[in-house]
Protein backbone atom coordinates (compact mmCIF):
# COMPACT_ATOMS: atom_id res chain seq x y z
CA UNK A 1 0.00 0.00 0.00
CA UNK A 2 1.34 3.56 -1.09
CA UNK A 3 2.13 5.65 1.83
CA UNK A 4 0.91 9.34 2.38
CA UNK A 5 2.29 11.97 4.49
CA UNK A 6 0.80 15.21 4.58
CA UNK A 7 1.18 18.05 7.69
CA UNK A 8 -0.09 21.57 8.45
CA UNK A 9 1.58 23.80 10.57
CA UNK A 10 0.74 24.90 14.15
CA UNK A 11 0.24 28.21 14.42
CA UNK A 12 -3.49 28.71 16.13
CA UNK A 13 -6.54 27.48 14.62
CA UNK A 14 -7.66 25.45 11.41
CA UNK A 15 -9.53 27.64 9.23
CA UNK A 16 -11.87 27.07 5.96
CA UNK A 17 -8.94 27.33 3.68
CA UNK A 18 -7.24 24.00 6.01
CA UNK A 19 -10.48 22.43 6.11
CA UNK A 20 -11.49 22.56 2.30
CA UNK A 21 -8.18 22.54 1.20
CA UNK A 22 -6.40 19.60 2.61
CA UNK A 23 -8.05 18.28 5.71
CA UNK A 24 -10.91 16.68 3.72
CA UNK A 25 -8.88 15.21 1.52
CA UNK A 26 -7.04 13.32 4.14
CA UNK A 27 -10.11 12.02 5.43
CA UNK A 28 -11.01 10.21 2.39
CA UNK A 29 -7.12 9.43 1.92
CA UNK A 30 -6.95 7.61 5.35
CA UNK A 31 -9.56 4.53 3.83
CA UNK A 32 -7.30 3.73 1.12
CA UNK A 33 -3.27 4.40 1.98
CA UNK A 34 -0.99 3.95 4.73
CA UNK A 35 -1.62 7.87 6.14
CA UNK A 36 0.94 9.71 8.31
CA UNK A 37 -0.86 12.82 8.95
CA UNK A 38 0.74 15.22 11.39
CA UNK A 39 1.01 18.72 13.53
CA UNK A 40 4.27 20.91 11.89
CA UNK A 41 5.14 22.25 15.38
CA UNK A 42 8.98 22.24 14.39
CA UNK A 43 8.49 24.44 11.75
CA UNK A 44 5.93 26.88 14.03
CA UNK A 45 9.50 27.67 15.63
CA UNK A 46 10.67 30.07 12.43
CA UNK A 47 8.20 32.81 14.01
CA UNK A 48 9.65 32.09 17.76
CA UNK A 49 6.19 31.48 19.53
CA UNK A 50 6.51 31.48 23.23
CA UNK A 51 6.25 28.20 24.98
CA UNK A 52 2.70 28.44 25.91
CA UNK A 53 1.13 29.65 22.65
CA UNK A 54 3.10 26.61 20.98
CA UNK A 55 1.34 24.11 23.42
CA UNK A 56 -1.88 25.58 22.92
CA UNK A 57 -1.75 25.55 18.83
CA UNK A 58 -0.40 21.84 18.56
CA UNK A 59 -3.51 21.13 20.56
CA UNK A 60 -5.88 22.92 18.52
CA UNK A 61 -4.67 21.59 15.85
CA UNK A 62 -4.87 18.18 17.40
CA UNK A 63 -8.05 18.77 18.51
CA UNK A 64 -9.62 19.55 14.78
CA UNK A 65 -8.00 17.57 13.31
CA UNK A 66 -9.76 14.72 15.57
CA UNK A 67 -12.80 17.26 14.90
CA UNK A 68 -12.43 17.05 11.32
CA UNK A 69 -12.66 13.06 10.77
CA UNK A 70 -9.49 12.09 10.60
CA UNK A 71 -9.55 8.99 12.60
CA UNK A 72 -6.28 7.64 15.33
CA UNK A 73 -6.83 4.07 14.14
CA UNK A 74 -7.20 4.36 10.54
CA UNK A 75 -4.27 7.14 9.66
CA UNK A 76 -1.14 7.95 12.20
CA UNK A 77 -1.67 10.87 13.61
CA UNK A 78 1.37 12.78 15.47
CA UNK A 79 3.13 15.83 16.15
CA UNK A 80 6.20 16.21 14.66
CA UNK A 81 8.16 17.26 17.60
CA UNK A 82 7.45 14.04 18.92
CA UNK A 83 9.50 11.75 16.33
CA UNK A 84 13.40 13.30 16.95
CA UNK A 85 14.19 10.69 14.09
CA UNK A 86 12.68 13.56 11.50
CA UNK A 87 15.35 16.49 13.28
CA UNK A 88 17.98 13.92 12.22
CA UNK A 89 17.31 13.34 8.63
CA UNK A 90 17.16 16.89 8.39
CA UNK A 91 20.40 17.48 9.71
CA UNK A 92 21.58 14.07 6.55
CA UNK A 93 19.82 15.99 4.04
CA UNK A 94 20.76 19.46 4.47
CA UNK A 95 24.48 18.39 3.96
CA UNK A 96 23.31 18.19 0.66
CA UNK A 97 20.86 21.06 0.12
CA UNK A 98 22.46 24.27 -1.50
CA UNK A 99 22.15 27.87 -0.39
CA UNK A 100 21.68 29.14 -4.08
CA UNK A 101 18.35 26.65 -4.69
CA UNK A 102 17.41 27.07 -0.72
CA UNK A 103 17.07 31.07 -1.71
CA UNK A 104 15.83 30.48 -4.97
CA UNK A 105 12.52 28.98 -3.25
CA UNK A 106 9.56 31.37 -3.63
CA UNK A 107 8.12 30.75 -0.22
CA UNK A 108 11.69 31.88 1.07
CA UNK A 109 11.62 35.06 -0.80
CA UNK A 110 8.14 35.85 0.26
CA UNK A 111 9.14 35.38 4.34
CA UNK A 112 12.00 37.73 3.60
CA UNK A 113 10.17 40.27 1.81
CA UNK A 114 7.26 39.90 5.22
CA UNK A 115 9.36 39.91 7.95
CA UNK A 116 12.77 41.11 7.13
CA UNK A 117 14.15 41.33 10.50
CA UNK A 118 13.86 37.54 11.16
CA UNK A 119 15.83 35.96 7.99
CA UNK A 120 16.42 33.17 10.07
CA UNK A 121 18.43 29.95 8.86
CA UNK A 122 15.02 27.60 9.87
CA UNK A 123 13.05 29.63 7.57
CA UNK A 124 16.21 29.44 4.80
CA UNK A 125 15.85 25.68 5.46
CA UNK A 126 13.06 24.87 5.91
CA UNK A 127 12.08 23.24 2.34
CA UNK A 128 14.54 20.42 3.78
CA UNK A 129 12.21 20.03 7.00
CA UNK A 130 9.59 19.53 5.13
CA UNK A 131 11.45 16.98 3.23
CA UNK A 132 12.65 15.25 6.27
CA UNK A 133 8.80 15.03 6.99
CA UNK A 134 8.09 13.20 3.87
CA UNK A 135 11.13 10.77 2.91
CA UNK A 136 10.97 10.04 6.72
CA UNK A 137 7.91 7.80 5.99
CA UNK A 138 9.68 7.47 2.47
CA UNK A 139 6.27 8.46 1.30
CA UNK A 140 5.19 8.71 -2.45
CA UNK A 141 1.43 10.91 -2.00
CA UNK A 142 1.35 14.14 -0.60
CA UNK A 143 -2.37 16.35 -0.31
CA UNK A 144 -1.25 19.70 -0.19
CA UNK A 145 -2.42 22.49 -1.78
CA UNK A 146 -1.02 24.45 -5.18
CA UNK A 147 1.24 26.59 -3.19
CA UNK A 148 3.25 23.43 -1.84
CA UNK A 149 3.94 22.51 -5.25
CA UNK A 150 7.61 23.75 -5.34
CA UNK A 151 8.64 22.77 -2.14
CA UNK A 152 7.23 18.92 -3.15
CA UNK A 153 9.59 19.17 -5.95
CA UNK A 154 12.80 20.08 -3.21
CA UNK A 155 11.65 17.19 -1.28
CA UNK A 156 12.11 14.85 -4.71
CA UNK A 157 15.51 16.72 -5.49
CA UNK A 158 17.07 16.19 -1.71
CA UNK A 159 15.72 12.77 -1.93
CA UNK A 160 17.31 11.84 -5.66
CA UNK A 161 20.34 13.45 -4.64
CA UNK A 162 20.97 11.36 -1.66
CA UNK A 163 20.05 8.61 -3.64
CA UNK A 164 22.92 9.16 -6.38
CA UNK A 165 25.33 10.26 -3.11
CA UNK A 166 25.30 7.00 -2.10
CA UNK A 167 24.21 4.65 -5.35
CA UNK A 168 21.33 3.25 -3.45
CA UNK A 169 17.57 3.39 -4.81
CA UNK A 170 16.65 4.45 -1.07
CA UNK A 171 14.04 7.01 -1.24
CA UNK A 172 11.05 6.87 -4.01
CA UNK A 173 9.99 10.19 -5.48
CA UNK A 174 6.96 12.12 -3.71
CA UNK A 175 4.01 14.04 -5.61
CA UNK A 176 1.76 16.60 -4.55
CA UNK A 177 -1.46 14.83 -4.96
CA UNK A 178 -5.62 15.39 -4.51
CA UNK A 179 -8.67 13.79 -5.02
CA UNK A 180 -10.46 16.43 -7.21
CA UNK A 181 -8.92 17.41 -10.22
CA UNK A 182 -8.73 20.87 -9.60
CA UNK A 183 -7.62 21.86 -6.84
CA UNK A 184 -9.68 24.27 -4.74
CA UNK A 185 -8.70 27.14 -3.93
CA UNK A 186 -10.44 28.92 -1.04
CA UNK A 187 -10.11 32.91 -0.61
CA UNK A 188 -9.99 34.81 2.17
CA UNK A 189 -12.73 37.42 2.71
CA UNK A 190 -10.48 40.07 2.00
CA UNK A 191 -10.93 40.48 -1.70
CA UNK A 192 -7.49 39.55 -2.07
CA UNK A 193 -5.84 35.87 -1.94
CA UNK A 194 -6.31 32.91 -0.47
CA UNK A 195 -7.49 32.56 3.19
CA UNK A 196 -5.15 32.71 6.30
CA UNK A 197 -4.61 33.89 9.06
CA UNK A 198 -1.61 36.12 8.44
CA UNK A 199 -3.54 38.02 6.00
CA UNK A 200 -5.17 40.16 9.02
CA UNK A 201 -8.12 40.10 11.41
CA UNK A 202 -10.99 39.07 10.02
CA UNK A 203 -9.88 37.49 6.66
CA UNK A 204 -10.27 33.91 7.78
CA UNK A 205 -13.62 31.80 8.81
CA UNK A 206 -12.04 29.27 11.76
CA UNK A 207 -13.75 25.90 12.35
CA UNK A 208 -14.02 26.85 15.81
CA UNK A 209 -15.74 30.00 15.09
CA UNK A 210 -18.70 30.68 16.71
CA UNK A 211 -22.03 31.29 14.78
CA UNK A 212 -22.05 34.91 15.66
CA UNK A 213 -18.03 35.47 14.85
CA UNK A 214 -19.22 33.86 11.16
CA UNK A 215 -21.78 36.29 10.89
CA UNK A 216 -19.86 39.05 11.70
CA UNK A 217 -16.61 38.17 9.48
CA UNK A 218 -18.82 37.38 6.32
CA UNK A 219 -20.94 40.33 6.91
CA UNK A 220 -17.43 42.61 6.44
CA UNK A 221 -16.29 41.03 3.60
CA UNK A 222 -15.22 43.26 1.11
CA UNK A 223 -17.38 43.88 -1.50
CA UNK A 224 -17.91 46.66 -4.87
CA UNK A 225 -20.54 48.93 -5.24
CA UNK A 226 -22.40 46.12 -7.80
CA UNK A 227 -22.84 45.53 -11.40
CA UNK A 228 -23.06 48.00 -13.96
CA UNK A 229 -23.78 46.42 -16.84
CA UNK A 230 -25.48 42.66 -17.53
CA UNK A 231 -23.86 39.59 -17.20
CA UNK A 232 -20.52 41.31 -16.27
CA UNK A 233 -17.21 39.71 -15.50
CA UNK A 234 -17.25 39.29 -11.48
CA UNK A 235 -14.20 41.24 -9.74
CA UNK A 236 -12.16 39.49 -7.57
CA UNK A 237 -13.49 40.19 -4.32
CA UNK A 238 -17.09 39.09 -5.96
CA UNK A 239 -15.85 35.98 -7.33
CA UNK A 240 -14.33 35.04 -3.94
CA UNK A 241 -17.68 34.88 -2.19
CA UNK A 242 -19.18 33.17 -5.13
CA UNK A 243 -15.96 30.56 -4.96
CA UNK A 244 -16.64 30.35 -1.20
CA UNK A 245 -20.42 29.83 -1.73
CA UNK A 246 -19.15 26.92 -3.92
CA UNK A 247 -17.71 24.90 -1.39
CA UNK A 248 -20.87 25.34 1.59
CA UNK A 249 -23.92 26.30 -0.38
CA UNK A 250 -25.83 24.29 -2.51
CA UNK A 251 -26.45 24.56 -6.68
CA UNK A 252 -29.50 26.16 -6.58
CA UNK A 253 -28.55 28.95 -4.03
CA UNK A 254 -25.77 29.18 -6.42
CA UNK A 255 -27.36 29.61 -9.67
CA UNK A 256 -29.34 31.65 -7.40
CA UNK A 257 -27.05 34.63 -6.81
CA UNK A 258 -25.17 34.38 -10.06
CA UNK A 259 -29.05 35.28 -12.19
CA UNK A 260 -29.19 38.35 -9.80
CA UNK A 261 -26.10 38.92 -10.31
CA UNK A 262 -25.88 38.59 -14.25
CA UNK A 263 -29.34 40.98 -14.00
CA UNK A 264 -27.99 43.33 -11.66
CA UNK A 265 -30.56 42.54 -9.14
CA UNK A 266 -28.13 41.41 -6.40
CA UNK A 267 -27.61 42.69 -3.16
CA UNK A 268 -24.89 41.77 -1.61
CA UNK A 269 -26.36 41.76 2.08
CA UNK A 270 -28.30 38.96 0.93
CA UNK A 271 -25.51 37.21 -0.69
CA UNK A 272 -23.25 37.43 2.61
CA UNK A 273 -26.37 36.34 5.17
CA UNK A 274 -27.19 33.10 3.16
CA UNK A 275 -23.36 32.51 2.16
CA UNK A 276 -22.81 32.77 6.64
CA UNK A 277 -25.65 30.83 7.28
CA UNK A 278 -24.27 27.62 4.78
CA UNK A 279 -21.16 28.25 6.45
CA UNK A 280 -22.41 27.66 9.63
CA UNK A 281 -24.50 24.35 8.86
CA UNK A 282 -21.44 23.45 6.92
CA UNK A 283 -19.23 23.68 10.49
CA UNK A 284 -21.65 22.79 12.87
CA UNK A 285 -20.74 18.94 13.68
CA UNK A 286 -17.14 19.89 13.19
CA UNK A 287 -17.60 22.76 15.77
CA UNK A 288 -19.26 20.52 18.00
CA UNK A 289 -16.90 18.11 18.25
CA UNK A 290 -14.23 20.62 18.61
CA UNK A 291 -16.12 21.61 21.76
CA UNK A 292 -16.21 17.77 23.06
CA UNK A 293 -12.57 16.46 22.26
CA UNK A 294 -10.87 19.76 23.31
CA UNK A 295 -12.17 18.68 27.42
CA UNK A 296 -10.88 15.32 27.06
CA UNK A 297 -7.68 15.15 27.77
CA UNK A 298 -7.25 11.18 28.47
CA UNK A 299 -8.36 11.43 25.06
CA UNK A 300 -5.64 13.48 23.45
CA UNK A 301 -2.87 12.28 25.41
CA UNK A 302 -3.93 8.82 24.32
CA UNK A 303 -4.28 9.75 20.55
CA UNK A 304 -1.04 11.37 20.94
CA UNK A 305 1.12 8.41 22.69
CA UNK A 306 -0.42 5.90 20.33
CA UNK A 307 0.34 8.36 17.40
CA UNK A 308 3.97 9.00 18.32
CA UNK A 309 4.67 5.60 19.06
CA UNK A 310 3.25 4.41 15.35
CA UNK A 311 5.00 7.05 13.93
CA UNK A 312 8.66 6.63 15.67
CA UNK A 313 8.37 2.97 14.77
CA UNK A 314 8.24 3.81 11.02
CA UNK A 315 10.86 6.53 11.32
CA UNK A 316 13.15 4.85 13.08
CA UNK A 317 13.53 1.99 10.62
CA UNK A 318 14.43 4.64 8.14
CA UNK A 319 17.03 6.03 10.03
CA UNK A 320 18.50 2.57 10.47
CA UNK A 321 18.81 2.01 7.44
CA UNK A 322 19.68 5.63 6.30
CA UNK A 323 22.72 5.55 8.53
CA UNK A 324 23.76 2.27 7.53
CA UNK A 325 23.69 3.57 3.60
CA UNK A 326 25.38 6.67 4.96
CA UNK A 327 28.16 4.69 6.25
CA UNK A 328 27.83 4.99 10.45
CA UNK A 329 28.81 1.80 11.68
CA UNK A 330 29.44 0.22 15.17
CA UNK A 331 32.73 -1.00 16.32
N1 LIG B 1 4.64 23.53 4.31
C1 LIG B 1 3.33 23.00 4.55
C2 LIG B 1 2.32 24.16 4.55
O1 LIG B 1 2.68 25.28 4.85
C3 LIG B 1 3.25 22.26 5.87
C4 LIG B 1 4.14 21.06 5.88
C5 LIG B 1 5.28 20.90 6.60
C6 LIG B 1 3.95 19.86 5.12
N2 LIG B 1 5.84 19.67 6.35
C7 LIG B 1 5.02 19.01 5.44
C8 LIG B 1 2.96 19.45 4.22
C9 LIG B 1 5.15 17.75 4.86
C10 LIG B 1 3.08 18.19 3.65
C11 LIG B 1 4.17 17.35 3.96
O2 LIG B 1 1.16 23.93 4.27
Amino acid sequence: METVVSGIRSTGNLHLGNYYGAIQNFVKMQHEYNCFFFIADLHSLTTHPTPDNLHSNVKSVLVEYLAAGIDPDKATIYVQSDVPEVAELYLYLNMNAYLGELERSTSFKDKVRAHPDNVNAGLLTYPVLMAADILIHRATKVPVGKDQEQHLEMARTFGNRFNRLYNHEYFPEPYAFNFSANLVKIPGLDGKGKMGKSEGEGNAIFLSDTPEAIRKKVMRAVTDSGPTTENQQKPDEIQNLFDLMRVVSTPDTIAHFDNLYNTMQIRYGDLKKQLAEDMIIATAPIRERINDIAGDAAYLSKVARHGAEKSRESASKTIREVREIIGFRNF
